[in-house]
């Protein structure tokens, strides 16, 4: 499927759809859901993170699945195991698709969180999510060693992603197939970088090996953010062929 030849001005096609996901970071639901309905044609999965969930709560979560997204929860979270689980519990049961708990607290913490968010979603009747384990965070001093001991984490605890930069992916893929992968710091070529240590294009992260872009300021501060999703959509489209 060449970009070219392919219009995605009314929207993109479902797999290009949920494999991208649109970071709301804004402090105001509404704001949040006006974004969001905005970019829905090309964006099937919707990223309440810190920011918005402090905000506004499980109003986020539940107003973005009424609208009709997969929900990425994305409030990284790092407590001693019963918290995390009895927190992973309840997001599992407001219906999130995606929730991330960190990695460097340990297995049992990772493990709390998958088996918290699997319950919650099972006793709601929903279907599991997935739990993501924050590999490193941009802001860390990790080597190649610490990659590969926290990828370990997650295989272990039986989590179903993880998150990492483009720039991980080669050493993640080389240790597992089988995890779905989430990565942010997404820049298509010539949009400024922002505070983002080691961004990567849409396509070259998709080559990598991503199977989900986080994609926030590249398009929400665009000066014309469907354009800009049109472009990235297209891309993707490009890069998966
Ligand atoms: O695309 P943009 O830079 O605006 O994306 C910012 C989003 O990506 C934030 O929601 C932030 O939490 C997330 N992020 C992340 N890991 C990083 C960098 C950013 O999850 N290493």
């Amino acid at each position: 499927m060449a970009a070219d030849i392919v219009d995605f001005s009314n929207g993109a096609p479902e797999a290009i759809r949920s494999r991208l996901a649109l970071a709301l970071d804004v402090d105001d639901v509404v704001e949040a859901r006006r974004l969001a309905h905005l970019l829905r044609p090309w964006f099937g999965v919707a990223k309440v993170g810190l920011e918005l969930f402090s905000a506004a709560g499980p109003e986020a979560i539940e107003v973005m699945i009424e609208d009709g997204f997969a929900v990425f929860a994305d409030l990284k979270l790092l407590d001693i195991p019963t918290t995390v689980n009895k927190a992973a519990r309840v997001m599992g049961s407001l219906g999130v698709s995606y929730l991330t708990v960190h990695t460097r607290a340990g297995v049992d913490h990772l493990r709390a969180g998958v088996e918290g968010v699997t319950a919650g979603a099972s006793a709601a009747g929903l279907p599991a999510p997935i739990c993501l384990g924050i590999t490193v965070l941009t802001s860390e001093q990790a080597d190649l060693a610490v990659l590969e001991q926290r990828v370990g984490i997650v295989l272990e605890a039986g989590c179903g992603g993880l998150v990492c930069s483009a720039s991980d992916l080669a050493t993640v893929r080389s240790l597992t197939v089988d995890v779905v992968t989430v990565v942010p710091g997404i820049r298509p070529v010539g949009v400024n970088v922002d505070d983002q240590a080691r961004p990567a294009t849409p396509a070259s992260a998709i080559a990598s090996g991503a199977d989900v872009l986080v994609i926030g300021r590249a398009v929400t501060h665009a000066a014309d953010p469907i354009q800009a999703a049109i472009s990235i959509a297209a891309e993707v489209a490009d890069a998966i062929g």
